[in-house]
């Protein structure tokens, strides 16, 4: 029997349905100040009866992106077309998709960056003038067709916005990034889910998982259910801190909410790479796990909590990293010596 652990990774791919998605502004909690100014925007179109500007979305996975452009079509009163990068192939793909838009429709592109550079260019000109050349035939008799597109938004997601070309940057006219919730936010986040999928958590309870939930709303939703499995086949009726602290030591997620990967990956640099610097590629490897994964995933946490940094010559675990481990403490060396 192969044995797999589920990771952080793995609890960031999906969500496994919308009952816990917040339908409305007031429904979504924290990002005061990404919400502050997109409800100014739809405000704005809605009073001018205009389409939203294009948007783009930015962040470390599970913090709203999807969230947003679906309240975002909610408060315009607009459907909302959902559609990611890597499904979009070809030129016909990307062309039915536009052609069947309805003027003041949203099409939402997830993960974004991974558009192709061709589709990229027939997305410019849609973007920017409504209209799309398409080329028909080949050779000498190949012709150009022009097609006009209905006024749309389209709303982009990306958890790498450096990946993002500057043209296709540069045509959207709002650009947000979301960043990890604080703790009181996530709090909150956890007591309406709570209440929605009715657990039994006192406040100590809720401040435990919160503290442990890496800033992201999508793993404190998930650690939540699998508190509540434990507390419901081990016949307990209330989830307090102390069992919190039990589920949660069973799910191998530590006090900082660390999980085994980003226990590993900070094992790996300490002691194969004597802290770094390392590359990541050498540490992807040395961990089983796609770089672009590390990257996105396991790396924003880590670098915010400071338990890594980022350099010129590669990631180097910090002395908070050696400290958190268990080793002893780390003589600190410039990155930019
Ligand atoms: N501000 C919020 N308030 C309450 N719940 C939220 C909030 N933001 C996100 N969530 C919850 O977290 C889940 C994950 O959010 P969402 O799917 O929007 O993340 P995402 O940024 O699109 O992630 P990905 O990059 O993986 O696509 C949602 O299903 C929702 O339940
Ligand atoms: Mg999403």
């Amino acid at each position: 029997m192969i044995e797999e652990k589920l990771t952080t990774a793995d609890f960031l791919k999906t969500d496994i349905d919308d009952t816990l998605r917040p339908q409305s502004f007031a429904d979504f909690i924290g990002q005061n100040k990404v919400k502050g100014n997109i409800k100014v925007f739809v405000e704005a179109a809605n009073i001018r009866k205009s389409t939203l500007d294009h948007t783009l979305l930015y962040g470390p996975p599970g913090l709203g992106k999807t969230t947003l452009a679906k309240i975002i079509s909610n408060e315009l009163g607009k459907i909302i077309k959902i559609t990611s990068a890597p499904a979009i192939e070809k030129q016909g793909d990307l062309m039915a998709i536009l052609t069947t838009l309805d003027e003041g429709d949203i099409l939402f592109i997830d993960e974004i960056h991974r558009l192709k550079k061709v589709l990229e260019e027939i997305l410019y000109s849609a973007m920017e003038d409504f209209k799309v050349d398409i080329v028909i035939g080949e050779g000498t008799g190949a012709r150009t067709l022009r097609l006009a597109v209905p006024h749309f938004t389209l709303i982009g997601a990306t958890t790498r916005v450096g990946s993002i070309t500057g043209p296709l940057r540069s045509r959207f006219g709002i650009i947000e990034r979301l960043d990890f919730y604080d703790t009181e936010s996530i709090k909150r986040i956890l007591e309406r889910s709570s209440g929605i999928l009715k657990v039994n958590i006192n406040p100590e309870g809720i401040t435990e998982v919160a503290k442990r939930s890496r800033g992201t709303p999508r793993i404190a939703n998930r650690l939540l259910k699998r508190i509540s499995d434990f507390c419901l086949v081990e016949k307990k009726n209330l989830i307090d801190k102390e069992f919190a602290d039990y589920a949660l030591l069973q799910l191998e997620v530590d006090e900082k909410g660390l999980d085994a990967m980003d226990r590993k990956i900070l094992k790996i640099i300490i002691d194969h790479y004597e802290g770094g610097p390392v590359g990541v590629s050498a540490i992807a490897a040395a961990v089983s796990e796609e770089a672009e994964t590390i990257e996105d995933v396991y790396e924003p946490f880590l670098i915010q909590q400071g338990f890594l940094k980022r350099g010129p010559r590669g990631r180097m675990a910090s002395s908070a990293a050696y400290e958190h481990m268990g080793y002893p403490c780390k003589k600190e060396e410039s990155l930019f010596q």
